[in-house]
């Protein structure tokens, strides 16, 4: 059977597109999974509606891409076979994971390249998810403030996972802990500019001052999420998102902290950030 056109509806002018005419469940030719991998690129979030997909089915979106990651801390479904499928769940027991600004495990040397997530368990409101494109973020900054940030490097800390580790889940953590990363990325593929610190992993910019650092890093973090380089997703059952993440941040909203929510995310690894 031909393959449906693609309709790809965008969310905002900045980043975000909502696609239809995909059936993940279904194979797809080569020409299709390009497509898709070109959209993302063009605007870096994308959203699926209705793919009530398989474990298998979930892990062969992200590894259309690349090789998977293993989380070295947060839950997953490694006890059925897929280590690869990290468990993000909330309810009246359990905070929200993934509540404060961020890029995913940026504090590795190799941070991924993207994540899908799959919503398993959704409420019937609450718990959107916001993105913001770090590309966009960088082109709304002066040239003065490009130039200054441009030569920086800044360090990455997993530490903030360490409460509920482990004792060889922090010996994973070390292992592929970053020392530093540029505060302005270069994009592998599109070759555009991002501001590549965040508000949960960033820890200092280095050869600063606390007092500088601290300033600085608290600016870009303000700047970053400003409405218009923002865009937000209501989720429903069996909805995906898939995320650049080397030119995008996000969090969820934690407006409905009693409604049981579960999400299911596989990543794909990425490059050294240069
Ligand atoms: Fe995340």
């Amino acid at each position: 059977m031909a393959e449906q056109t693609l309709q790809v509806e965008r969310l905002t002018a900045t980043l975000g597109a909502e696609v239809s005419g995909v059936d993940f469940r279904e194979p797809m030719s080569a020409e299709r999974e390009k497509e898709i991998h070109e959209t993302l690129l063009k605007h870096q979030v994308l959203f699926f509606r209705d793919q009530d997909l398989s474990p298998d089915q979930h892990k062969a979106i992200g590894e259309s891409f690349g090789e998977l990651h293993v989380h070295p801390v947060l839950p997953s479904r490694a006890e059925e076979g897929h280590p690869e499928i990290v468990v993000l769940q909330s309810g009246p027991q359990l905070p929200f994971v993934a509540d404060s600004w961020h890029s995913d495990v940026t504090f590795e040397r190799k941070p991924p390249l993207g994540s899908v997530l799959r919503g398993v368990l959704i409420p019937d409101q609450g718990g959107d998810t916001l993105f913001a494109s770090t590309t966009a973020a960088f082109d709304g900054l002066s040239d003065s403030m490009q130039r200054m940030l441009s030569g920086l490097e800044a360090e990455h800390d997993g530490g903030v996972f360490s409460y509920i580790a482990n004792e060889n889940q922090k010996k994973d953590l070390a292992k592929n802990q970053a020392t530093a990363h540029p505060v302005v990325r270069t994009h592998p593929e599109t070759g555009r500019k991002s501001i590549y610190v965040n508000a949960t992993f960033t820890t200092r910019i280095k050869d600063m001052k606390p007092r500088e650092s601290e300033a600085l890093l608290g600016f870009l973090y303000t700047h970053t999420i400003g409405p218009e380089y923002t865009c937000r997703f209501r989720w429903r059952t069996n909805s995906i998102a898939i995320w650049d993440n080397r030119c995008t941040q996000h969090r969820v909203a934690t407006d409905d902290i009693k409604a049981p929510r579960r999400m299911e995310r596989v990543t794909v690894i990425g490059d050294e950030p240069y």
